[in-house]
Protein backbone atom coordinates (compact mmCIF):
# COMPACT_ATOMS: atom_id res chain seq x y z
CA UNK A 1 0.00 0.00 0.00
CA UNK A 2 1.58 3.41 -0.81
CA UNK A 3 1.48 6.08 1.74
CA UNK A 4 -1.98 8.25 2.13
CA UNK A 5 -1.76 11.95 3.51
CA UNK A 6 -4.07 13.27 5.43
CA UNK A 7 -4.62 16.94 6.56
CA UNK A 8 -5.50 17.69 9.88
CA UNK A 9 -6.65 21.45 11.31
CA UNK A 10 -5.42 20.55 14.58
CA UNK A 11 -2.33 19.79 16.10
CA UNK A 12 -3.47 16.93 18.33
CA UNK A 13 -5.11 15.04 15.07
CA UNK A 14 -1.94 15.69 13.39
CA UNK A 15 0.43 13.96 15.55
CA UNK A 16 -1.49 12.19 17.56
CA UNK A 17 0.20 7.93 17.88
CA UNK A 18 2.99 9.57 15.35
CA UNK A 19 6.16 7.68 15.16
CA UNK A 20 8.22 9.81 13.25
CA UNK A 21 7.37 13.63 14.02
CA UNK A 22 9.08 16.20 11.68
CA UNK A 23 9.15 19.92 11.91
CA UNK A 24 9.74 22.34 8.98
CA UNK A 25 10.00 25.91 8.98
CA UNK A 26 12.80 28.28 8.86
CA UNK A 27 15.14 28.81 11.75
CA UNK A 28 13.87 31.76 13.41
CA UNK A 29 10.71 30.47 12.68
CA UNK A 30 11.08 27.15 14.31
CA UNK A 31 12.84 29.02 17.06
CA UNK A 32 9.84 30.45 17.67
CA UNK A 33 8.57 27.09 18.88
CA UNK A 34 5.43 27.02 17.98
CA UNK A 35 5.58 23.63 17.31
CA UNK A 36 5.87 23.37 20.87
CA UNK A 37 2.48 21.72 21.61
CA UNK A 38 2.15 19.22 19.44
CA UNK A 39 5.64 17.53 21.46
CA UNK A 40 5.69 16.35 24.75
CA UNK A 41 7.58 18.56 27.05
CA UNK A 42 9.89 15.98 27.68
CA UNK A 43 11.84 16.01 24.22
CA UNK A 44 11.29 19.53 23.99
CA UNK A 45 14.75 20.16 25.06
CA UNK A 46 15.45 17.67 21.87
CA UNK A 47 13.79 19.51 19.64
CA UNK A 48 15.61 22.55 20.13
CA UNK A 49 19.21 21.47 20.19
CA UNK A 50 18.13 20.01 16.68
CA UNK A 51 17.17 23.22 15.87
CA UNK A 52 20.07 25.11 17.16
CA UNK A 53 22.71 22.43 15.71
CA UNK A 54 20.98 22.31 12.18
CA UNK A 55 21.62 25.36 9.57
CA UNK A 56 19.43 25.83 6.49
CA UNK A 57 22.08 26.05 4.02
CA UNK A 58 21.19 26.88 0.13
CA UNK A 59 18.41 24.68 -0.04
CA UNK A 60 17.38 23.46 3.48
CA UNK A 61 18.70 21.19 6.04
CA UNK A 62 17.35 17.90 7.78
CA UNK A 63 18.85 16.66 11.12
CA UNK A 64 17.30 13.42 13.09
CA UNK A 65 17.49 11.75 16.50
CA UNK A 66 15.69 9.06 18.70
CA UNK A 67 13.67 10.43 21.39
CA UNK A 68 13.67 7.41 23.86
CA UNK A 69 10.08 7.73 24.17
CA UNK A 70 7.01 5.83 22.12
CA UNK A 71 5.41 8.78 20.52
CA UNK A 72 7.33 10.17 18.63
CA UNK A 73 9.91 7.46 18.46
CA UNK A 74 11.80 9.60 16.44
CA UNK A 75 11.80 13.01 15.64
CA UNK A 76 13.43 15.71 13.16
CA UNK A 77 13.86 18.82 11.82
CA UNK A 78 13.90 20.67 8.55
CA UNK A 79 15.26 23.50 9.16
CA UNK A 80 14.47 25.69 5.55
CA UNK A 81 16.23 28.83 4.26
CA UNK A 82 14.66 32.27 5.48
CA UNK A 83 14.45 33.15 1.21
CA UNK A 84 15.12 31.98 -1.91
CA UNK A 85 15.84 34.05 -4.82
CA UNK A 86 13.34 35.32 -7.63
CA UNK A 87 12.94 32.66 -9.77
CA UNK A 88 11.75 30.20 -6.90
CA UNK A 89 8.81 29.81 -5.04
CA UNK A 90 8.33 32.33 -1.29
CA UNK A 91 6.58 29.16 0.07
CA UNK A 92 9.89 27.13 -0.54
CA UNK A 93 8.52 24.21 -1.96
CA UNK A 94 11.99 23.13 -3.60
CA UNK A 95 13.83 23.46 0.00
CA UNK A 96 10.74 21.51 1.23
CA UNK A 97 10.56 18.87 -1.27
CA UNK A 98 14.03 17.85 -0.99
CA UNK A 99 14.18 17.68 2.82
CA UNK A 100 11.21 15.52 2.65
CA UNK A 101 13.04 13.27 0.47
CA UNK A 102 15.73 12.99 2.42
CA UNK A 103 13.93 12.33 5.81
CA UNK A 104 12.19 8.89 5.29
CA UNK A 105 9.05 9.48 6.20
CA UNK A 106 8.14 6.72 4.78
CA UNK A 107 10.25 4.53 7.07
CA UNK A 108 7.27 4.10 9.65
CA UNK A 109 3.80 3.48 9.16
CA UNK A 110 3.01 6.67 10.87
CA UNK A 111 4.90 9.89 10.43
CA UNK A 112 3.47 13.49 11.14
CA UNK A 113 4.33 16.66 9.28
CA UNK A 114 4.36 20.16 11.45
CA UNK A 115 4.73 22.77 8.72
CA UNK A 116 5.58 26.31 10.07
CA UNK A 117 4.22 28.82 7.05
CA UNK A 118 4.64 32.81 6.80
CA UNK A 119 2.06 32.95 4.94
CA UNK A 120 -1.32 30.74 4.36
CA UNK A 121 -0.97 31.29 0.58
CA UNK A 122 2.03 29.25 0.89
CA UNK A 123 -0.02 26.01 1.66
CA UNK A 124 -0.98 24.32 -1.56
CA UNK A 125 2.94 24.88 -2.83
CA UNK A 126 4.45 23.53 0.52
CA UNK A 127 1.57 19.98 0.89
CA UNK A 128 2.20 19.76 -2.97
CA UNK A 129 5.86 19.65 -2.04
CA UNK A 130 5.61 17.10 0.55
CA UNK A 131 3.43 14.90 -1.64
CA UNK A 132 6.29 14.53 -3.72
CA UNK A 133 8.41 12.71 -1.26
CA UNK A 134 5.69 9.62 -1.49
CA UNK A 135 5.15 8.40 -4.81
CA UNK A 136 2.17 6.11 -5.26
CA UNK A 137 3.12 4.07 -8.11
CA UNK A 138 5.55 1.08 -7.89
CA UNK A 139 6.17 -2.88 -9.06
CA UNK A 140 8.16 -4.32 -5.89
CA UNK A 141 7.02 -7.86 -5.83
CA UNK A 142 6.10 -7.57 -2.04
CA UNK A 143 3.86 -4.85 -1.30
CA UNK A 144 5.03 -2.00 0.99
CA UNK A 145 3.02 -2.11 4.42
CA UNK A 146 0.27 0.50 4.58
CA UNK A 147 1.42 3.86 5.94
CA UNK A 148 0.22 7.13 6.84
CA UNK A 149 1.21 11.05 6.67
CA UNK A 150 -0.65 13.45 8.25
CA UNK A 151 0.36 16.94 8.34
CA UNK A 152 -0.80 20.01 9.84
CA UNK A 153 0.49 23.96 9.00
CA UNK A 154 0.88 26.69 11.43
CA UNK A 155 1.86 30.12 11.48
CA UNK A 156 4.76 31.21 13.40
CA UNK A 157 2.39 32.07 16.12
CA UNK A 158 1.39 27.99 16.59
CA UNK A 159 -1.96 28.94 15.01
CA UNK A 160 -3.31 25.95 12.76
CA UNK A 161 -3.90 27.14 9.39
CA UNK A 162 -6.63 25.54 7.82
CA UNK A 163 -6.10 23.13 5.00
CA UNK A 164 -9.20 23.99 2.32
CA UNK A 165 -9.98 21.80 -0.50
CA UNK A 166 -7.65 23.20 -2.91
CA UNK A 167 -4.75 22.37 -0.70
CA UNK A 168 -6.11 18.65 -0.37
CA UNK A 169 -7.29 18.31 -4.24
CA UNK A 170 -3.90 19.62 -5.18
CA UNK A 171 -2.01 16.84 -3.38
CA UNK A 172 -4.21 14.77 -5.11
CA UNK A 173 -4.12 15.08 -8.29
CA UNK A 174 -0.41 15.86 -8.77
CA UNK A 175 0.05 12.82 -7.01
CA UNK A 176 -1.93 10.91 -9.71
CA UNK A 177 -0.83 12.78 -12.31
CA UNK A 178 3.21 11.48 -11.39
CA UNK A 179 1.66 8.22 -10.40
CA UNK A 180 0.33 7.83 -14.51
CA UNK A 181 3.95 9.38 -15.51
CA UNK A 182 5.73 6.54 -13.83
CA UNK A 183 3.27 3.73 -14.92
CA UNK A 184 5.22 2.04 -18.20
CA UNK A 185 3.16 1.91 -21.16
CA UNK A 186 2.89 -1.52 -21.13
CA UNK A 187 0.33 -0.61 -18.10
CA UNK A 188 -0.64 2.68 -19.50
CA UNK A 189 -1.74 2.83 -23.05
CA UNK A 190 -3.71 5.24 -24.81
CA UNK A 191 -7.03 3.53 -24.34
CA UNK A 192 -5.98 2.86 -20.32
CA UNK A 193 -5.02 6.68 -20.02
CA UNK A 194 -8.75 7.36 -21.21
CA UNK A 195 -10.32 4.99 -18.59
CA UNK A 196 -7.98 6.18 -15.99
CA UNK A 197 -9.70 9.50 -16.56
CA UNK A 198 -12.96 8.18 -16.30
CA UNK A 199 -11.84 6.33 -13.13
CA UNK A 200 -10.49 9.53 -11.34
CA UNK A 201 -13.28 11.69 -12.61
CA UNK A 202 -15.76 9.34 -11.48
CA UNK A 203 -16.95 11.35 -8.67
CA UNK A 204 -17.24 14.97 -9.90
CA UNK A 205 -20.40 16.82 -11.06
CA UNK A 206 -21.05 18.20 -14.50
CA UNK A 207 -18.15 16.28 -15.79
CA UNK A 208 -18.72 14.92 -19.85
CA UNK A 209 -15.86 12.66 -21.10
CA UNK A 210 -15.92 11.09 -24.55
CA UNK A 211 -13.02 10.53 -27.52
CA UNK A 212 -12.60 10.03 -30.50
CA UNK A 213 -10.98 7.11 -31.72
CA UNK A 214 -8.99 5.36 -34.41
CA UNK A 215 -9.69 6.34 -38.15
CA UNK A 216 -12.59 8.51 -36.79
CA UNK A 217 -9.62 11.28 -35.93
CA UNK A 218 -9.31 11.31 -39.94
CA UNK A 219 -13.22 12.20 -40.27
CA UNK A 220 -12.76 15.02 -37.64
CA UNK A 221 -9.43 15.85 -39.91
CA UNK A 222 -7.53 15.61 -36.81
CA UNK A 223 -4.38 14.04 -39.10
CA UNK A 224 -1.40 15.01 -37.40
CA UNK A 225 -2.70 12.57 -34.29
CA UNK A 226 -3.59 10.24 -36.55
CA UNK A 227 -0.32 10.02 -38.06
CA UNK A 228 1.72 9.80 -35.26
CA UNK A 229 0.14 7.33 -33.51
CA UNK A 230 -1.11 4.56 -36.47
CA UNK A 231 1.44 2.28 -36.61
CA UNK A 232 0.62 1.32 -32.76
CA UNK A 233 -1.61 -1.49 -31.36
CA UNK A 234 -3.27 0.68 -29.34
CA UNK A 235 -4.96 2.93 -31.61
CA UNK A 236 -4.54 6.86 -31.21
CA UNK A 237 -7.41 9.31 -29.83
CA UNK A 238 -8.32 12.20 -28.53
CA UNK A 239 -9.59 12.73 -24.94
CA UNK A 240 -12.24 15.50 -24.14
CA UNK A 241 -13.22 16.13 -20.54
CA UNK A 242 -15.50 19.14 -19.90
CA UNK A 243 -16.56 20.87 -16.95
CA UNK A 244 -18.54 24.24 -16.62
CA UNK A 245 -21.69 25.71 -17.62
CA UNK A 246 -22.15 25.90 -21.70
CA UNK A 247 -22.50 29.74 -21.82
CA UNK A 248 -19.62 30.37 -19.04
CA UNK A 249 -18.40 34.08 -19.47
CA UNK A 250 -14.85 32.60 -20.59
CA UNK A 251 -13.84 28.83 -21.70
CA UNK A 252 -10.47 27.72 -21.56
CA UNK A 253 -8.86 25.01 -23.22
CA UNK A 254 -6.27 22.88 -21.29
CA UNK A 255 -4.52 20.49 -23.94
CA UNK A 256 -1.41 17.96 -22.75
CA UNK A 257 0.58 15.83 -24.43
CA UNK A 258 0.18 12.44 -24.43
CA UNK A 259 2.87 10.60 -25.88
CA UNK A 260 2.39 7.29 -23.83
CA UNK A 261 5.75 6.16 -25.55
CA UNK A 262 7.85 7.50 -27.92
CA UNK A 263 10.08 5.51 -29.81
CA UNK A 264 11.16 8.26 -32.27
CA UNK A 265 9.40 6.21 -34.98
CA UNK A 266 11.16 5.62 -37.86
CA UNK A 267 13.55 8.53 -37.13
CA UNK A 268 14.44 5.89 -34.02
CA UNK A 269 16.11 7.03 -31.09
CA UNK A 270 19.20 5.59 -30.62
CA UNK A 271 22.02 5.67 -28.09
CA UNK A 272 19.98 5.01 -24.78
CA UNK A 273 17.87 8.15 -25.54
CA UNK A 274 14.59 5.96 -25.87
CA UNK A 275 14.78 5.16 -21.98
CA UNK A 276 12.67 7.01 -20.02
CA UNK A 277 10.04 7.83 -23.02
CA UNK A 278 7.19 6.27 -20.96
CA UNK A 279 7.17 9.99 -19.20
CA UNK A 280 6.20 11.80 -22.60
CA UNK A 281 2.62 12.13 -21.71
CA UNK A 282 3.70 14.00 -19.02
CA UNK A 283 1.83 16.88 -20.37
CA UNK A 284 -1.76 14.72 -21.23
CA UNK A 285 -1.22 13.91 -16.87
CA UNK A 286 -0.33 17.14 -16.01
CA UNK A 287 -3.35 18.78 -18.04
CA UNK A 288 -5.96 15.51 -16.34
CA UNK A 289 -4.54 16.40 -12.73
CA UNK A 290 -5.18 20.39 -13.65
CA UNK A 291 -8.74 19.53 -14.92
CA UNK A 292 -9.36 17.06 -12.27
CA UNK A 293 -8.60 20.19 -9.32
CA UNK A 294 -10.79 22.70 -11.55
CA UNK A 295 -13.96 20.51 -11.93
CA UNK A 296 -14.08 20.17 -8.81
CA UNK A 297 -13.44 23.80 -7.70
CA UNK A 298 -15.51 25.08 -9.89
CA UNK A 299 -14.22 28.80 -10.75
CA UNK A 300 -16.47 31.22 -11.32
CA UNK A 301 -17.38 31.71 -14.90
CA UNK A 302 -15.02 29.86 -16.11
CA UNK A 303 -15.68 26.52 -18.96
CA UNK A 304 -12.93 23.97 -18.94
CA UNK A 305 -12.05 22.12 -21.88
CA UNK A 306 -9.37 19.85 -21.07
CA UNK A 307 -8.62 18.00 -24.38
CA UNK A 308 -5.36 15.00 -24.62
CA UNK A 309 -4.08 13.61 -27.81
CA UNK A 310 -3.05 10.33 -26.90
CA UNK A 311 -0.64 8.13 -29.22
CA UNK A 312 2.51 5.72 -29.17
CA UNK A 313 5.06 6.99 -31.50
CA UNK A 314 5.90 3.35 -32.72
CA UNK A 315 7.67 1.63 -35.18
CA UNK A 316 5.71 -0.63 -37.95
CA UNK A 317 4.68 -1.42 -41.34
CA UNK A 318 1.59 1.35 -40.89
CA UNK A 319 4.51 4.54 -39.39
CA UNK A 320 4.35 7.64 -40.42
CA UNK A 321 7.38 8.08 -42.53
CA UNK A 322 9.78 11.35 -43.34
CA UNK A 323 8.86 12.71 -46.52
CA UNK A 324 5.20 11.79 -45.78
CA UNK A 325 2.87 15.08 -45.85
CA UNK A 326 -0.06 15.29 -43.20
CA UNK A 327 -3.34 17.17 -43.75
CA UNK A 328 -3.60 19.12 -39.75
CA UNK A 329 -6.88 19.87 -38.58
CA UNK A 330 -6.32 23.68 -39.23
CA UNK A 331 -6.15 23.36 -42.74
CA UNK A 332 -2.21 23.41 -43.06
CA UNK A 333 -0.08 20.53 -44.64
CA UNK A 334 2.83 19.42 -42.72
CA UNK A 335 6.08 17.53 -44.98
CA UNK A 336 7.77 15.30 -41.89
CA UNK A 337 11.29 15.38 -41.76
CA UNK A 338 11.67 13.84 -38.70
CA UNK A 339 9.21 11.48 -37.20
CA UNK A 340 10.72 12.32 -33.71
CA UNK A 341 9.12 15.84 -33.72
CA UNK A 342 6.04 14.25 -33.05
CA UNK A 343 4.45 16.03 -29.98
CA UNK A 344 3.86 19.08 -31.97
CA UNK A 345 2.02 17.44 -34.30
CA UNK A 346 -0.75 16.28 -31.87
CA UNK A 347 -0.80 19.37 -30.00
CA UNK A 348 -1.34 21.32 -33.60
CA UNK A 349 -4.23 19.30 -34.14
CA UNK A 350 -5.72 19.20 -30.11
CA UNK A 351 -5.04 23.51 -30.62
CA UNK A 352 -6.61 24.06 -34.00
CA UNK A 353 -9.53 22.08 -32.38
CA UNK A 354 -9.61 23.99 -29.00
CA UNK A 355 -9.65 27.03 -30.97
CA UNK A 356 -11.87 26.10 -34.10
CA UNK A 357 -14.30 23.43 -32.09
CA UNK A 358 -14.52 24.37 -28.79
CA UNK A 359 -13.96 28.21 -29.61
CA UNK A 360 -11.89 28.59 -26.22
CA UNK A 361 -10.81 32.29 -25.36
CA UNK A 362 -7.64 31.43 -23.75
CA UNK A 363 -5.70 28.02 -24.83
CA UNK A 364 -2.82 26.20 -22.66
CA UNK A 365 -1.34 23.71 -23.85
CA UNK A 366 1.61 21.75 -21.75
CA UNK A 367 3.54 18.96 -23.36
CA UNK A 368 7.16 17.27 -22.56
CA UNK A 369 8.41 18.30 -26.13
CA UNK A 370 11.74 19.07 -26.34
CA UNK A 371 15.28 17.87 -24.69
CA UNK A 372 16.30 21.33 -25.41
CA UNK A 373 13.98 22.60 -22.55
CA UNK A 374 16.01 21.38 -20.16
CA UNK A 375 19.10 23.03 -21.75
CA UNK A 376 17.20 26.42 -21.71
CA UNK A 377 15.59 26.44 -18.06
CA UNK A 378 16.53 23.15 -16.37
CA UNK A 379 14.91 20.41 -14.45
CA UNK A 380 12.99 22.73 -11.81
CA UNK A 381 11.40 25.92 -14.46
CA UNK A 382 8.82 24.94 -17.07
CA UNK A 383 9.46 26.96 -20.15
CA UNK A 384 6.86 28.99 -21.16
CA UNK A 385 6.00 30.79 -24.65
CA UNK A 386 2.98 32.86 -25.13
CA UNK A 387 1.73 35.69 -27.53
CA UNK A 388 0.30 37.62 -24.43
CA UNK A 389 2.54 39.14 -22.60
CA UNK A 390 0.08 39.16 -19.72
CA UNK A 391 -0.21 35.41 -19.99
CA UNK A 392 3.75 35.65 -19.61
CA UNK A 393 2.87 37.19 -16.45
CA UNK A 394 0.45 35.34 -15.01
CA UNK A 395 2.01 32.20 -15.77
CA UNK A 396 5.47 33.12 -13.50
CA UNK A 397 3.27 34.40 -10.89
CA UNK A 398 1.33 31.19 -11.25
CA UNK A 399 4.29 29.38 -11.16
CA UNK A 400 5.75 31.42 -7.65
CA UNK A 401 2.40 30.80 -6.03
CA UNK A 402 2.27 26.86 -6.87
CA UNK A 403 5.85 25.63 -6.53
CA UNK A 404 6.01 24.66 -10.22
CA UNK A 405 7.99 27.51 -11.06
CA UNK A 406 8.31 28.66 -14.74
CA UNK A 407 10.83 30.61 -17.11
CA UNK A 408 9.72 32.47 -20.10
CA UNK A 409 11.36 31.99 -23.51
CA UNK A 410 11.22 34.38 -26.57
CA UNK A 411 7.74 34.47 -28.86
CA UNK A 412 9.23 35.77 -31.90
CA UNK A 413 6.66 34.13 -34.77
CA UNK A 414 8.90 36.15 -37.77
CA UNK A 415 11.97 34.60 -37.44
CA UNK A 416 10.98 31.25 -35.57
CA UNK A 417 8.55 30.17 -38.56
CA UNK A 418 11.50 30.07 -41.27
CA UNK A 419 12.82 27.63 -38.99
CA UNK A 420 10.19 25.58 -40.97
CA UNK A 421 10.10 26.04 -44.34
CA UNK A 422 9.28 23.29 -46.38
CA UNK A 423 9.52 22.77 -50.48
CA UNK A 424 6.57 21.30 -51.22
CA UNK A 425 3.95 21.74 -48.13
CA UNK A 426 2.93 24.32 -45.99
CA UNK A 427 5.96 23.76 -43.49
CA UNK A 428 7.98 21.00 -42.20
CA UNK A 429 7.66 19.68 -38.51
CA UNK A 430 11.05 19.60 -37.28
CA UNK A 431 13.81 22.67 -37.61
CA UNK A 432 16.18 23.60 -40.17
CA UNK A 433 18.53 24.38 -37.36
CA UNK A 434 18.98 22.88 -34.12
CA UNK A 435 20.57 26.09 -32.48
CA UNK A 436 18.63 28.31 -33.27
CA UNK A 437 16.10 28.43 -30.35
CA UNK A 438 15.03 24.97 -30.50
CA UNK A 439 12.45 24.97 -27.78
CA UNK A 440 10.58 28.23 -28.62
CA UNK A 441 10.67 27.05 -32.35
CA UNK A 442 8.76 23.91 -31.22
CA UNK A 443 6.24 26.41 -29.63
CA UNK A 444 5.73 28.14 -32.71
CA UNK A 445 5.20 25.45 -34.72
CA UNK A 446 1.88 24.65 -32.44
CA UNK A 447 1.18 28.47 -32.59
CA UNK A 448 1.64 28.70 -36.58
CA UNK A 449 -2.09 26.28 -36.71
CA UNK A 450 -3.84 28.90 -34.64
CA UNK A 451 -2.02 32.32 -35.64
CA UNK A 452 -4.56 33.80 -37.99
CA UNK A 453 -7.11 33.59 -35.40
CA UNK A 454 -5.01 35.49 -32.77
CA UNK A 455 -6.54 33.90 -29.63
CA UNK A 456 -4.33 33.55 -26.34
CA UNK A 457 -2.11 31.05 -25.82
CA UNK A 458 0.31 29.51 -23.61
CA UNK A 459 2.52 26.85 -24.53
CA UNK A 460 4.67 24.95 -21.48
CA UNK A 461 7.51 22.75 -22.04
CA UNK A 462 7.63 20.51 -18.95
CA UNK A 463 10.03 17.93 -20.64
CA UNK A 464 12.00 18.54 -17.92
CA UNK A 465 10.30 18.87 -14.06
CA UNK A 466 7.98 16.43 -15.75
CA UNK A 467 10.78 14.09 -15.06
CA UNK A 468 13.32 15.09 -12.99
CA UNK A 469 15.12 12.49 -11.54
CA UNK A 470 14.18 8.66 -11.28
CA UNK A 471 10.34 9.82 -10.24
CA UNK A 472 7.47 11.73 -11.91
CA UNK A 473 6.86 14.92 -9.98
CA UNK A 474 3.42 15.47 -10.97
CA UNK A 475 4.25 18.91 -11.89
CA UNK A 476 2.02 21.24 -13.77
CA UNK A 477 -1.18 20.11 -12.00
CA UNK A 478 -0.73 23.05 -9.53
CA UNK A 479 0.85 25.22 -12.16
CA UNK A 480 -1.90 24.61 -14.86
CA UNK A 481 -4.82 24.84 -12.21
CA UNK A 482 -3.45 27.94 -10.51
CA UNK A 483 -2.90 29.82 -13.76
CA UNK A 484 -6.98 29.26 -14.38
CA UNK A 485 -7.94 29.96 -10.92
CA UNK A 486 -6.03 33.08 -11.23
CA UNK A 487 -6.65 34.57 -13.94
CA UNK A 488 -7.59 38.02 -15.16
CA UNK A 489 -9.37 39.46 -18.27
CA UNK A 490 -6.57 42.11 -18.82
CA UNK A 491 -4.04 39.10 -19.22
CA UNK A 492 -6.04 38.04 -22.46
CA UNK A 493 -5.42 41.49 -23.71
CA UNK A 494 -3.05 41.97 -26.88
N1 LIG B 1 9.60 13.57 -26.25
C1 LIG B 1 10.71 14.20 -26.88
C2 LIG B 1 11.31 15.32 -26.05
C3 LIG B 1 11.98 14.90 -24.76
C4 LIG B 1 13.33 14.60 -24.74
C5 LIG B 1 11.27 14.87 -23.57
C6 LIG B 1 13.94 14.25 -23.56
C7 LIG B 1 11.90 14.50 -22.39
C8 LIG B 1 13.23 14.21 -22.38
C9 LIG B 1 10.28 14.79 -28.22
O1 LIG B 1 9.26 14.12 -28.88
C10 LIG B 1 11.48 14.76 -29.11
O2 LIG B 1 11.88 13.69 -29.48
N2 LIG B 1 11.99 15.95 -29.44
C11 LIG B 1 13.14 16.08 -30.26
C12 LIG B 1 12.80 17.09 -31.33
C13 LIG B 1 13.73 17.07 -32.48
C14 LIG B 1 13.55 15.81 -33.29
C15 LIG B 1 13.47 18.27 -33.36
C16 LIG B 1 14.29 16.58 -29.40
O3 LIG B 1 14.05 17.35 -28.45
O4 LIG B 1 15.42 16.16 -29.64
MN1 LIG C 1 9.99 12.54 -30.13
ZN1 LIG D 1 7.97 13.02 -27.67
Amino acid sequence: MATTITFSNTLAAATKGAQHLALFGSKSALRGGAWKSALPKAVHGLAKSLVEGTESGALGKVATTWTGSKSPARLSVAVLPDRLSRYLSPSRAIAIEGCAAKLDLNGSSKASVVLILDDPAHYVAAANALGRAFPLYHRRSKAPSKRTLNVVALDSKGKPIKATPEVKRTVEASRWAASLVDRPTAELSAADFVSEARKALKGIKGVKISAIVGNKLLDKGLGGIHGVGRAAAVPPRLLIMEAGPKRAKRTVAIVGKGVVYDTGGLNIKTGGFMSGMKADMGGGAAVAGAFRVLAAEKPAGTRVVALVPLAENAVGPDSYRPDDVLDMHSGKTVEINNTDAEGRLLLADAVSYAAREVKADLIIDAATLTGAQLISTGKRHASVVTNRAGLEEGARAAGLTSGDEVSPLPFAPEIYQNEFASAVADMRNSVKDRKNAQTSCAGQFIYSHIQELNVPWLHIDLAGPAMPGKRASGYGVALISEVVRSLEDAALAE
